[in-house]
């Protein structure tokens, strides 16, 4: 019988419990898995782990609350311990796509304030090469259009041709991110270089961050129905 994601995302989120030690300052990462993270480490908390977390939205903000755990601004916590987050998709080299919640923005401050990223993730997230997942673009609402242009033209010149860009949004309503952004999802297919991607994507005014984490996240944590797998980033 197969067995369930949540059951997998469960298993990653079980084992980055164990590298978290008294006294730490976490960073809280955003969406399914890293709020089963949460529960873990509530239960934790709970037995007396003394631990303050900083969380990448306002969604895990009020779920860590609910669950007890303690919380201060990036500011008073920063340099963080360790940060444990989910990925939409990862790589071997630990190059990421995130931003399927919306966080990604707050995600990136918060894991490069970290002197570790964890990521935790069913099976399904590890990739061969990135790209499957569309890439979230946070971009300013003034000039929307404009930029989203500009964001046109610049993949076109990296060979992207008409790839579609979509304004995320629901039921007629856009989706607006905690930093009151929007956000556009770029469907690339297999994204040839991350790195040149990024760097052209960053250079473009209007663009407030992009969903690649590159050189970010310190160890992969991958569950599959065999067991867990955790992967190092080459140093
Ligand atoms: C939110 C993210 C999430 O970490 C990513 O979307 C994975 O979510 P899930 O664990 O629900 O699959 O980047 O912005």
């Amino acid at each position: 019988m197969a067995i369930d994601q949540n059951v997998l995302k469960r298993a990653a989120a079980a084992k980055a419990v164990e590298y978290v030690n008294d006294g730490m300052k976490l960073g809280l990462g955003t969406g399914s898995t890293a709020e089963i993270f949460l529960e873990l480490l509530a239960a934790r908390v709970r037995g007396g782990l003394n631990v303050i977390g900083t969380a990448t939205s306002e969604r895990t903000a009020e779920k860590a609350r609910t669950l007890g755990i303690p919380l201060a601004s990036l500011d008073e916590l920063a340099p963080l311990d360790l940060t444990i987050d989910g990925a939409d998709e990862s790589d071997r080299k630990l190059t990421l796509i995130k931003g399927a919640g919306g966080a990604l923005l707050r995600e990136k401050i918060v894991a490069a304030s970290s002197r570790r990223m964890l990521v935790i993730a069913d099976k399904s997230k590890l990739v061969g090469k990135l790209g499957r997942f569309p890439l979230p673009v946070e971009v300013l609402e003034f000039g929307q259009r404009t930029t989203v242009a500009r964001i046109g033209e610049a993949l076109a010149a990296l060979g992207y041709h008409n790839p579609s860009i979509k304004l995320r949004g629901r039921d007629g309503l856009t989706f607006i991110s905690d930093s009151g952004n929007l956000i556009y999802d770029c469907a690339l297919g297999a994204i040839k270089s991350p790195p040149k991607l990024a760097a052209v994507l960053a250079a473009i005014p209007g663009v407030v961050e992009h969903g690649l984490f590159i050189g970010i996240a310190t160890t992969l944590i991958v569950a599959r129905p065999r067991g867990v797998e955790v992967i190092e980033a080459a140093k």
